[in-house]
């Protein structure tokens, strides 16, 4: 169904995650994203912006484009009005994880442990962004984590790069790994649009191999 978030990808295993400072920078931003092979993008509600950014790159129509740092009901409704196909939370909070149902987007929420997997998981949810992964024990605290939850599919972000994200695409439990490192808050202050660019095909031809 399309409130799965792995139908909303459509095979797409890099997530570039984005924290916009100014809506002047999202038009050239989709293109370098898109030019360089991403599918997706989740813009974070972190800056004054967010909600612009979110328009202006929804509207470019080549990327599907989520919300994430979510952390209110209110944040989920301007996300949706805005265009974001999917919601990403850093932690689990059952209000917003209740609003994405009712207007039927797929929800990610951030778990860092069994306990919040299990709320996941009673929520009616198979597919949580395991954050901030790299710190709390990158892969071996994923594989430990998905032993007992097969059902269970996991979006690690928090601390992964290039190097780091073709471990965990090889792990069967994980769908696909997010990240700032293609697009920086300092890239984009520096109009680093090409470098963008670069960053993000080598992290999709790695996704792909
Ligand atoms: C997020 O909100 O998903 C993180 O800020 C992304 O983590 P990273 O900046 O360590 O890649």
């Amino acid at each position: 169904s399309d409130t799965d978030l792995a139908s909303v990808l459509a095979g797409a295993r890099v997530m570039p995650v984005l924290t916009v400072p100014s809506a002047a920078t999202a038009g050239p931003l989709a293109d370098a994203l898109a030019a360089g092979g991403a599918r997706c993008a989740e813009v974070t509600f972190r800056t004054p912006d967010a909600e612009q950014v979110l328009k202006t790159m929804a509207a470019h129509g080549g990327l599907t484009v989520g919300a994430g740092t979510v952390l209110t009901p209110e944040q989920v409704d301007l996300a949706v009005a805005a265009g974001a196909r999917f919601v990403v939370s850093p932690g689990f909070d059952e209000a917003v994880v209740a609003r994405c149902g009712e207007l039927g987007v797929p929800v990610v929420p951030g778990i860092a442990s069994a306990t919040e997997l299990m709320r996941a998981l009673r929520a009616g949810l198979d597919t949580v962004k395991l954050f901030p992964s790299e710190p709390l024990g990158g892969i071996p605290m994923l594989r430990a984590l998905a032993a007992p939850f097969p059902q269970a599919r996991f979006v690690p972000t928090g601390g992964i790069d290039a190097y780091r994200m073709t471990a965990y695409l090889a792990d069967p439990a994980v769908l696909a790994v997010g990240g700032s490192w293609m697009a920086t808050a300092a890239h984009l202050e520096r109009g680093e649009y090409e470098e963008i660019r670069r960053l993000t095909a080598e992290a999709v031809q790695r996704s792909a191999t």
